[in-house]
């Protein structure tokens, strides 16, 4: 999804900007452009395609990009929502006088209207987006101040933004607005980054603004202001110290991010449960719960919502809160609560779960919630994202920067979490201490079982080799490892363009079994558990239709073996902690079914890190 990168400060801005589009890169997106300002002068350059062809355009045509002067300008990676992603359609996008220029994150809802009215005023357009009326509102409403001019335009438009603007007019300002799309703000040493995204800007310091919605600030390059342009004050921000560092969003030797991520799961399932574990009173300490403790033990029905893979991880939240806990779950697709008007009778709270903590859709069910006067809670992994800032209170996941785009390391962290979750709200009802300190003792067993897992990765590499060519799959489990199925299915479709599909085991014979013969594997997720029984008799179904099947489970079985054609073995845990186990192989079998195909896995096409448009 789209990325910004502004500058303003005692250095050139060119190299700047272009090295932070590349730290946005894993984001998603299908063409780039930048603009730097030297003093009166502006150099544009666009391009379609990765950001090297952007450099290679610019080395083609003006020498280095280290020639280039101008210490202000903006960058853009987009991800095209209104018009075909072309050099026309990139941002920057300017007015008719060729005196504003700015970049946006989002959607601008009622751009076709603001596009009449404009045209019918005179302004030409150039481009097929909706962003391009920002340049020309812009430019409508200057009356000597940049930031009351966007301010002014901003009154007029619906939708979401993240927008920065520069002018010839006022050379030495960026001016920088906020509404549904992040924006932070990096304070160095005389220089000041804009961007999307904090990992365009911990090269050059770990002091960060995060910009509210509603927000405008007028940046230059030693200081900066922030005005609410709901209520026209000033805003008094603090600066807030980065915690990752550089290191974080190498690839440190793997191939590709995803692996490097998925091999990292172990530390972050320590990091998700460190300093969380009171063993002798069997709880969960959620220290970002404490100030709705009293609110939380009054809750009678939890609705988890989420999307993709954090709706996949909620599921298996679902399974362990009504079982750990007692409580009554509901999942729904983030995208559909916004809209269903569902039924939030007294003692119901929301538990969103969000790895950028900036998804449009969840945070809008927030925001319904929130309006209906629902107790919102969240599982968040990036710190400071509006999601995280929202909910009424909150867990941070601690797994780090996740680069890929498929979610691997988070899904397990936000697992991890939803165990403690269930703890917790098990521990305030009518679970035992002796039951508490059970899940502790298995928790902290965790940690050699998954590095066992991982031990796989040539095994599990082997059977993608003999699978990678089929263009179906099915993905099968019970009880906990139901969603695991659904989880399964969306990591090898999302990266390997293969279609695939998850189903409880038991619903296949209602219809899906249909589809089986030799060229539709089954990929089951059959640990020795308390339906291990009703798994197996669910795979003699596929064999029985010549079904090839994979199995996941827990040690060597006669009948299992008499009916699979290859097993993978991981060792047993907890019926309720097995999807933190069986997720690996799930993981390893797609990224090694996306090499075998030839795939970009860590940028698969069409998806974006974070959907922050409808
Ligand atoms: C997961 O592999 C996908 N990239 C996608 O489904 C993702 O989980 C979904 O877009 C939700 O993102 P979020 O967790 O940042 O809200
Ligand atoms: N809606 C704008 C466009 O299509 C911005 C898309 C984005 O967020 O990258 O150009």
């Amino acid at each position: 999804m789209c990325g910004i990168v502004g500058y303003i400060g005692k250095r050139k801005a060119l190299p700047i900007l272009l090295n932070g589009l590349k730290r946005l890169e894993y984001r998603g997106y299908d063409s780039a452009g930048v603009i730097t300002l030297d003093q009166k002068n502006f150099f544009i350059e666009k391009e379609v395609g990765k950001i090297k062809n952007l450099e290679e355009k610019i080395n083609k045509e003006f020498g280095e990009v280290d020639r280039i002067d101008g210490n202000v300008g903006i960058a853009h990676t987009r991800w095209a929502t209104h018009g075909e992603s072309s050099v026309k359609n990139a941002h920057p996008h300017k007015d008719c006088s060729g005196k504003f220029w700015l970049v946006h994150n989002g959607i601008i809802e009622n751009y076709n209207e603001l596009k009449s009215f404009l045209e019918k005023r005179g302004h030409k357009f150039i481009s097929d987006t909706d962003t391009e009326v920002l340049a020309h509102l812009v430019e409508e409403n200057y009356q000597g101040n940049l930031l009351k001019a966007l301010e002014t335009a901003l009154k007029k438009v619906e939708g979401t933004y993240g927008i920065v603007l520069v002018s010839k007019n006022e050379p030495d300002k960026l001016i920088v607005a906020r509404k549904g799309s992040p924006l932070l703000i990096g304070v160095g040493k005389d220089e000041i980054i804009v961007a999307s995204d904090v990992s365009a800007i911990i090269s050059y310091t770990d002091k960060v603004v995060y910009l509210n919605d509603g927000e405008i600030a007028e940046i230059k390059k030693d200081n900066f202001k922030i005005f609410n342009n709901i209520k026209k004050e000033e805003v008094a921000k603090k600066i807030n110290k980065i915690t990752w560092d550089i290191k974080e969003i190498e690839k440190s030797g793997f191939d590709h991010f995803m692996l490097k991520e998925i091999f990292e799961q172990k530390e972050v399932f320590l990091n998700a449960i460190k300093g969380r574990l009171l063993f002798s009173e069997g709880k969960a300490k959620l220290g970002g719960l404490d100030l709705v403790a009293d609110k939380i033990r009054k809750i009678k029905r939890l609705i988890i919502i989420g999307c993709g893979s954090a709706y996949n991880a909620g599921v298996v939240g679902e399974y362990l809160i009504e079982n750990l806990a007692g409580i009554p779950v509901e999942l729904e697709y983030a995208s559909e609560f916004r809209y269903r008007n569902s039924v939030l009778e007294d003692g119901v709270a929301i538990l969103a779960i969000s790895q950028s903590g900036e998804t449009a859709d969840t945070l809008a069910a927030i925001r319904e919630a929130k309006e209906k006067g629902v107790l919102t809670l969240g599982i968040v992994n990036v710190v400071g994202s509006t999601i995280s800032r929202e909910v009424d209170a909150g867990i941070y996941n601690h797994a780090g920067p996740e680069i890929s785009v498929a979610s691997t390391k988070v899904f397990m962290s936000q697992v991890a979490v939803l165990v403690l979750m269930a703890l917790y709200l098990g521990r305030q009802r009518k679970m035992s201490l002796s039951q508490g300190r059970e899940i502790i003792d298995e928790l902290q067993n965790l940690p050699k079982k998954i590095d066992k897992v991982l031990t796989l990765n040539d095994e599990i590499k082997k059977i993608a080799q003999k699978y990678f060519s089929m263009k179906n799959f099915a993905f099968l489990g019970r009880t906990y490892n139901e969603p695991l199925a659904f989880e399964g299915a969306l990591k090898l479709k999302e990266l390997s363009y293969i279609h695939a599909e998850g189903f409880p085991s038991g619903e296949m014979k209602h219809g899906p079994i249909a589809m089986i013969d030799k060229n539709f594997p089954c990929f089951f997720i059959a640990p020795n558990d308390s339906v291990f029984k009703k798994n197996l008799s669910n795979m003699e179904e596929i064999k029985s239709r010549q079904g090839k099947i994979i199995a996941i489970s827990n040690k060597k079985d006669k009948k299992l073996e008499k009916i699979i054609d290859d097993l993978i073995i991981i060792p047993k845990t907890k019926e309720y902690l097995n999807p933190i186990l069986a997720l690996i192989p799930l993981q390893l079998f797609a990224y090694h079914m996306a090499v075998l195909n030839k795939k970009d896995v860590d940028k698969p096409r069409n998806l974006a890190k974070s959907v922050t448009v409808e």
